[in-house]
C-alpha cells in the first residue's frame, strides 16, 4: 500500500519506519523542515532504541522518504496516517489545532482527487473529534463526502517510548474503530502482519480506548506507590507485598471489579479501606488516590437515588438488598443506603431479595436487621411479584436474571431502572 504519514515525531517515525520495513511505500509528512530533512538523510529524527538503523535501511531502499508537502504525500498515497501532537493546554484541554490543521491540508489536496482515500486518525483525541470536528473539516476543504469519497477512523496508538518498535510488532492490541467496512477492511489488511487481534469498534469506543488505558496505567502507578508508602511505614516490604497482589490473576490482575455497575458494600470492603485511611492519619501519610475511594462510592449511592428521585413516581420496588446476590449479609449494603435515603424521601418502598426475609433470617443478621435497621423489616416482601406489581418504579439491584424477567414482565406503565448497568439514566 502507499502510506502518508502526517507528523513524524515519537508515533509518527515509528509508525512510518515500520511500515515502510513492512514493504509497503512510505512518505512522511512534517511541518518541521530538520526532520523532513533528517529522515531523507536517513536519519532519526527522535531517539528510540533500533529507530536510527530501521530508518537509514527504509530510506536507502526508496520504501521510505519524507516532505513538507501535504498535497504531494496525499496524490502519491492511499491513506494518511495522521500522527501529529495533541497537547494539553494550560487548562488542561486538549489542543487538537495540529490536527485540525493536517486534517484540513489533507482536505484541500483531496479535492479533485477522482479515487477514494483513506485517513486514519493515530493522534490521541477525545470522543466525538473524529465524527463532530474532523469530518465537517474533511468534507468542507475537499468538497467531498465521507464514506463515500473517503473515509476517516480511529486507531489509537498505545505503543510506549523506548519500546517502540517491540510494541509495534507485537502490540498489547490493535483497536480499528470504523464507520465504514471499507475502512475497516483496508485497516485489516494494513495489520494483516500483527500476531494480535484486531479489535474492530465503532469511532467514538477506539478514541475513548487511549484515555481508558491511560488513566487505568496512571490509577495503577499511583495504587502501587500509595499502598507502597503505607507498606513500608508498616514494617512491610512493598515490592515483595505488590509481587504477591500481582500472582493473584483471578481477583487482583483480571477483568473482575471491572465491570461498570453500581458502588460496593458489604462487611470488608468499606471496613478495611478505613482501616488504611485511619493508619495513614495517624501515620501523617499523604494517600489521596485511596482517600478518595470511599467517596467515589458514595457518589454512585447519591446519583442512583438522584435517578429515581427524578422519575417523579413514589412507588419503588427495590429488586436485591444485601450487598451482593447470594447472600444474607446486610453490613454496610450499599442497597440499604439507598433504601433509607428514598425512605428519608418519603417514597414508599417495597423490597425483595430471597435471602433477606424475616421468616428465613437467623442470628446475627436477624438481630442485624432488628437492632440497625428495624424500619427495613416492615418493608420485605415474600414473592417478586409482590414487592413490584404496585410500583411506579422497579429498581433491580442485583443482576440476576429472575430480576430482569419480572422487570420485563411489569415493565408496561412502569420505569425500571437497573443498577447494574452502569449509570442506566
Ligand atoms: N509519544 C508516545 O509515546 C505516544 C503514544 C501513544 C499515543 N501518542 C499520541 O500520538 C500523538 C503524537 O504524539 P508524539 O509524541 O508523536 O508527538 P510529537 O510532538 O513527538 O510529534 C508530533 C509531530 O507532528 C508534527 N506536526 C504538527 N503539525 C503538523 C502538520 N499540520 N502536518 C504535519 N506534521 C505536523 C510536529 O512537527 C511533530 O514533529 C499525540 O496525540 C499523542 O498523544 C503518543
Amino acid at each position: 500500500m502507499k502510506i502518508a504519514v502526517f507528523g513524524l515525531g515519537y508515533v509518527g517515525a515509528v509508525t512510518a519506519a515500520c511500515f515502510a520495513k513492512e514493504g509497503h511505500l512510505v512518505i512522511g509528512v512534517d511541518i518541521n523542515k530538520h526532520k523532513v530533512d533528517a529522515i531523507n538523510k536517513g536519519h532519526s529524527p527522535i531517539i528510540e532504541k533500533g529507530l536510527g538503523e530501521l530508518i537509514c535501511k527504509c530510506v536507502k531502499n526508496k520504501r521510505f522518504s519524507a516532505t513538507t508537502s501535504a498535497t504531494e504525500a496525499v496524490l502519491k498515497t492511499d491513506i494518511g496516517m495522521v500522527c501529529v501532537g495533541t497537547p494539553s493546554m494550560e487548562s488542561g484541554a486538549i489542543n487538537i489545532e495540529h490536527l485540525k490543521i493536517a486534517v484540513r491540508e489533507i482536505g484541500e489536496a483531496l479535492n479533485g482527487l477522482g479515487r477514494f482515500y483513506s485517513i486514519v486518525i493515530r493522534s490521541t483525541a477525545l470522543p466525538g473529534t473524529i465524527e463532530d470536528i474532523l469530518t465537517p473539516i474533511l468534507e468542507q476543504s475537499s468538497g467531498r463526502k465521507s464514506g463515500r469519497d473517503f473515509g476517516i477512523c480511529a486507531n489509537p496508538e498505545f505503543m510506549r517510548e523506548g519500546n517502540s518498535l517491540e510494541d509495534f510488532y507485537k502490540p498489547a492490541k490493535t483497536i480499528i474503530g470504523t464507520a465504514g467496512k471499507k475502512e475497516k477492511e483496508i485497516l485489516e489488511k494494513l495489520y494483516s502482519f500483527t500476531k494480535t487481534t484486531l479489535i474492530a469498534t465503532d469511532i467514538k469506543t477506539a478514541e475513548f480506548s487511549k484515555y481508558l488505558d491511560n488513566t487505568f496505567h496512571g490509577l495503577k502507578i499511583s495504587f502501587a506507590n500509595e499502598m507502597a508508602g503505607m507498606a513500608k511505614k508498616m514494617g512491610v516490604e512493598p515490592i515483595k507485598a505488590m509481587e504477591i497482589f500481582c500472582k493473584d490473576r483471578i481477583s487482583n490482575i483480571s477483568p473482575r471489579y471491572l465491570k461498570p455497575g453500581f458502588s460496593f458494600g458489604g462487611s470488608c470492603l468499606p471496613k478495611d479501606i478505613r482501616a488504611v485511611l485511619y493508619k495513614a492519619r495517624t501515620e501523617d501519610i499523604d494517600i489521596p488516590l485511596i482517600g478518595s475511594i470511599l467517596e467515589s462510592n458514595d457518589i454512585q449511592i447519591d446519583d442512583a437515588a438522584r435517578m429515581i428521585l427524578k422519575t417523579g413516581k413514589r412507588k419503588i420496588g427495590l429488586l436485591g438488598l444485601s450487598f451482593k446476590p447470594g447472600t444474607d449479609d446486610l453490613r454496610e449494603s450499599q442497597f440499604v443506603r439507598l433504601a433509607e435515603i428514598l425512605i428519608g424521601k418519603g417514597l414508599k418502598l417495597r423490597i425483595y431479595d430471597k435471602n433477606v426475609s424475616m421468616a428465613k433470617l437467623v442470628g446475627t443478621n436477624k438481630a442485624y436487621i432488628n437492632k440497625e435497621i428495624p424500619y427495613i423489616s416492615s418493608l420485605l416482601c415474600r414473592t417478586i411479584d409482590e414487592a413490584v406489581k404496585g410500583s411506579e418504579v422497579i429498581v433491580i439491584g442485583h443482576g440476576l436474571k429472575e430480576f430482569r424477567d419480572v422487570a420485563k414482565k411489569y415493565y408496561k406503565g412502569r420505569i425500571i431502572i437497573d443498577l447494574c448497568i452502569h449509570k442506566a439514566e
